[in-house]
């Protein structure tokens, strides 16, 4: 992929490339992700090819603003128009009826459609300019973590025929929240940016096994967020102990908390809460594989507020083999 700024030229060229089928990876205020016209099943397939993601994954569409929402949607219910008018712009991603005639490979053949605007002036200034809705999903390699910095994106997708607009790290750094907004209260699909106190949606109650009970969304059946390293997630107040523990075994060890790593083990990042931590988590993930660290032990973050998608994020990536 080429990487370009994101000045007026480079967003001018990349609308166009938009427009005549090709790839564009943008940045959002979440992560960055790899677009391609909705409405083109060749581009579509070329945004699956390039990240090699399984093809029953749908992608999110977004739109430059909330009336974009009816030319993808079948059906706008009263849920998804009052979801769209308190939170876009903005890190929700709303799952309605899909319109007919959008092609199965956006959908990944479901009847339905998942939709969002993003909250980034690139990412709007690039939709408005393609005059299409564009079909993006976090523009990493199947199963690696998101990308946060264009740099992320062009290590993952080296040699695929692109642009990468470049317009520094994401300000959120965690994936939009999917909700379910057929019916007439919001269903979480995806634990995201935006919270479920915002929503007014209790969490599932019986903690992780519920979790696996609920609805999901294709997406959350794959592996993800994985780097090679080893993650593991301490208690809040108990990462710097866990990796002295962990370095004393001989294993070269990093950690991300709050402070800077006790002797012996390498500070990754140091962060302070679950916002912070949201922020770095993914280029955090990305450094312990650079650095060739064994280990990396992330001290956990109560699950409140964004903390419940960080830690949602963070399991995923401690997940072993
Ligand atoms: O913040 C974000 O959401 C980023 C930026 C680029 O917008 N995008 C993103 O896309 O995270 P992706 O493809 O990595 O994740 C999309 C999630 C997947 O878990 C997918 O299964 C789910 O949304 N999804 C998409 N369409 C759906 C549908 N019709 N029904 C249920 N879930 C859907
Ligand atoms: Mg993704």
């Amino acid at each position: 992929m080429e990487l370009i700024a994101a000045d007026d030229a480079g967003v001018g060229r990349a609308a166009r490339l938009l427009r005549d089928g090709g790839l564009v990876a943008f940045p959002t205020e979440t992560v960055y992700g790899l677009g391609g016209d909705a409405w083109s099943a060749d581009a579509v397939r070329g945004v699956f090819a390039a990240k090699g993601r399984p093809p029953d994954n749908p992608l999110i569409v977004h739109v430059d603003e909330r009336t974009g929402l009816a030319s993808v949607a079948a059906t706008v219910t009263p849920l998804a128009e009052e979801l769209a008018e308190r939170f876009w712009p903005g890190p929700l991603t709303v799952v309605v009826d899909a319109a007919d005639g959008l092609p199965r490979e956006t959908t990944g053949g479901l009847a339905t459609v998942a939709v969002r605007v993003p909250d980034h002036p690139t990412a709007l200034a690039l939709l408005r300019r393609a005059g299409v809705p564009v079909a993006a999903p976090s523009a990493n390699r199947s199963g690696r973590p998101s990308p946060t910095t264009a740099r992320h994106v062009a290590a993952d997708l080296a040699g695929v025929e692109g642009l990468v607009l470049d317009a520094g790290p994401c300000p959120v750094g965690v994936e939009s929240t999917v909700v379910d907004a057929r019916g007439t209260t919001p269903v979480v699909l995806r634990e995201g940016a935006v919270t479920r106190e915002q929503l007014g949606v209790p969490p599932p109650e019986g903690g992780e096994q519920a979790r696996t009970e609920t609805r999901r969304a294709p997406g959350t059946r794959y592996r993800h967020y994985t780097p090679s390293c080893r993650v593991e997630v301490a208690e809040p107040g108990e990462s710097r102990a866990r990796a002295v523990e962990v370095a004393r075994t001989g294993a070269r060890t990093g950690r991300v908390g709050p402070g800077p790593a006790p002797q012996g083990v390498e500070t990754v990042a140091t962060v302070d809460g679950a916002d912070h931590l949201a922020r770095v988590l993914y280029d955090a993930l990305r450094d312990a594989d650079d650095r060739g660290l064994d280990v990396l032990v992330v001290e956990g973050v109560p699950e409140v507020g964004v903390g419940r998608a960080v830690m949602d994020r963070l399991r995923r990536a401690a997940q072993a083999g």
